[in-house]
């Protein structure tokens, strides 16, 4: 495992491919931020994060032989890998927003963005930015945002915790190539956020209620409505909390 700490970038995902354009990286190397200024989330949102407080890194793992098709596999063996690392810190309710927002009750305190390389239908690697709320204590606008510090109480250690992450990736991900992949996909349906319950989704344009009742091998949500069974891809729907 290669760790390299930079002070601010724009974003560690972007950085972290700069990088493997301009010369070739170890499998499983780490780009570490202490700031962002363009932090990106899923469907083009920005990640804003408080400068030295929080962690905001990227990880570079290859893949031999993957199908794409299993690119959703991976997004989960990452939420499980984190909910892990959260579960042994005993953040209380822990839950994954589909695709892949760790939850502790209704506050998001992790997001997590994959950048999938593909060759055909093989998957070449992967580039897995994750951003944890650690120490920051506030969040202005962002009501459904929170850190581990605020729901814990106590400051957390950045390297301690981004040290344990990175060997809980490691684990969870070579379980990929054990094709373990029933395993990982009742694990992931069991912590699904709001599932089998009544919520409201916004799907084109119009507030609709649905029961989420899992999640497709390809990742897209199977929303139950009004008895009907419907998939839906992430641009095509979005959570009201
Ligand atoms: C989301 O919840 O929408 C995904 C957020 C992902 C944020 C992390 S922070 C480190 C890495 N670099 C980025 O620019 N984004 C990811």
């Amino acid at each position: 495992m290669l760790i390299i700490k930079v002070g601010a970038t724009d974003s560690t995902n972007l950085h972290l491919k700069r990088m493997m354009a301009e010369t070739e990286l170890p499998d499983f190397t780490v780009l570490t931020a202490n700031a962002q200024h363009k932090g990106r989330g899923q469907a083009g949102t920005h990640w804003i994060s408080e400068p030295g407080k929080n962690l905001t890194f990227s990880v570079l793992k290859y893949f031999e032989g993957q199908e794409a098709s299993g690119g959703f596999l991976i997004s989960k063996v990452v939420s499980l890998a984190l909910v892990e690392v959260l579960h042994a810190l005993e953040i209380p309710e822990l839950s994954i927003k589909w695709p892949n927002d760790i939850m502790s009750g209704n506050q998001k305190i992790c997001g997590i963005l994959i950048e999938n390389t593909l060759k055909g239908q093989a998957l070449i690697h992967s580039v897995i930015g994750i951003g944890i709320n650690v120490n920051q204590s506030d969040f202005k606008n962002l009501p459904h945002a929170a850190s581990l510090s605020q729901i814990t109480g106590v400051q957390h250690d950045l390297d301690a915790l981004l040290d344990r992450v990175l060997n809980s990736l490691e684990k969870n991900l070579q379980k990929l190539d054990k094709a373990l992949g029933e395993g990982i996909h009742r694990s992931y349906d069991h912590l699904l956020f709001r599932r089998d319950s009544l919520a409201e989704f916004e799907i084109g344009g119009k507030i609709v209620p649905g029961i989420i009742r899992g999640v497709s091998p390809d990742g897209t949500l199977l929303l139950d409505r009004e008895g009907r069974l419907e998939s839906y891809a992430l641009k095509e729907i979005a959570f009201r909390l």
